[in-house]
């Protein structure tokens, strides 16, 4: 079996399924926190504008797994990644989760008003300070990761951005395996009911054979790829159904039929903000 666990990018030891944590939040945030990590989850995606930096770090106390043994994302909003700012950012959302260092800080997307110079300073500041054991970026396209990786001092581990089958994000990737950056899915089930894919037929018929739903074979596609996926979801089942994909493989015909769903409108995330894509 050809998937691994974690993936080593730069030294960075990255948890291939994560849990995504946007739109959680409060209690029902933090219980779902503590219920993934209790059921064998060791790495959670948040970020500072998801307003629910607070529940994860409650959650992550409330199940008593070890912090060492927890890879924790955090992302600093497009307004905020001018140097100072950036740093603040950062010691603001330690102090909601309650905790001396992220193991990921990354840049949420660019923003064209700031010099990228200026963010890259900032974040490798962060990093130089303790503040996060590694930093990337998100929503990055070929040319900004590029230009990300020569202006930085530091390692860039990761580039966060949207994947999924509808979704050919094939030259992100090329760029990402080129700089040894890990490539990390978001809304890698493609929101679930709302974006199609686990609806596909394809994804249907190869979910039947091999005995999982069509999450777990979209996960596992994203697995064989040697991605890391964070998917979401609001349901303690559906939360441990998506980390159980590392006991079954998919085949190179499988794989190459979920490749082959892309679609020109299968983005989901396509905010004003938005770089122009590759
Ligand atoms: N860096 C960025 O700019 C960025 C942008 C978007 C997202 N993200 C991160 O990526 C994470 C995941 O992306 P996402 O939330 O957009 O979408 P997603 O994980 O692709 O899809 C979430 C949807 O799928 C459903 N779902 C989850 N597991 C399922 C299963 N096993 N079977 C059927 N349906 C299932 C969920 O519904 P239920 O809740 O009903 O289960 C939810 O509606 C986010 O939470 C966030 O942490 C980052």
């Amino acid at each position: 079996m050809n998937t691994l666990q974690t993936i080593t990018a730069h030294g960075c030891t990255i948890p291939t399924i994560g849990l995504g944590t946007w739109t959680l939040r409060d209690q029902a945030c933090a219980e779902l926190v503590s219920a993934a990590l209790t059921s064998g989850y060791r790495h959670l995606d948040t970020a500072r504008m998801y307003d629910n930096e607070v529940a994860v770090g409650d959650g992550l106390r409330a199940s008593k797994v070890a912090r060492a043994q927890v890879f924790v994302t955090t992302k600093v909003w497009p307004d905020d990644i001018a140097d100072g700012d950036l740093q603040r950012s950062a010691e603001a959302s330690l102090k909601r989760l309650g905790l001396d260092h992220v193991d990921l800080l990354l840049i949420h997307w660019p923003n064209a008003k700031i010099p990228l110079q200026s963010s890259i300073k900032a974040l490798c500041e962060t990093k130089k300070r303790g503040l996060a054991k590694h930093i990337g970026v998100s929503n990055f396209t070929v040319a900004l990761l590029d230009e990300a990786v020569a202006l930085s001092s530091e390692p860039i581990v990761a580039n966060q951005c949207e994947y999924h089958p509808h979704l050919d994000t094939s030259k992100v990737i090329a760029a990402c395996r080129k700089h040894g950056v890990a490539f990390v899915s978001y809304t890698p089930l493609g929101r679930g009911a709302i974006g199609g894919v686990l609806d596909e037929p394809v994804v249907k018929t190869i979910a039947a054979r091999v005995k999982r739903t069509p999450a777990q074979v979209t996960l596992r596609w994203h697995l064989q790829q040697g991605i890391v996926a964070i998917p979401r979801s609001t349901n303690k089942g559906r939360v441990a159904e998506n980390l159980a994909v590392y006991d079954f493989e998919l085949t190179a015909a499988d794989m190459a039929a979920l490749s082959k769903l892309t679609r020109a409108d299968g983005r989901v995330v396509n905010l004003a903000i938005a770089p122009k894509w590759d």
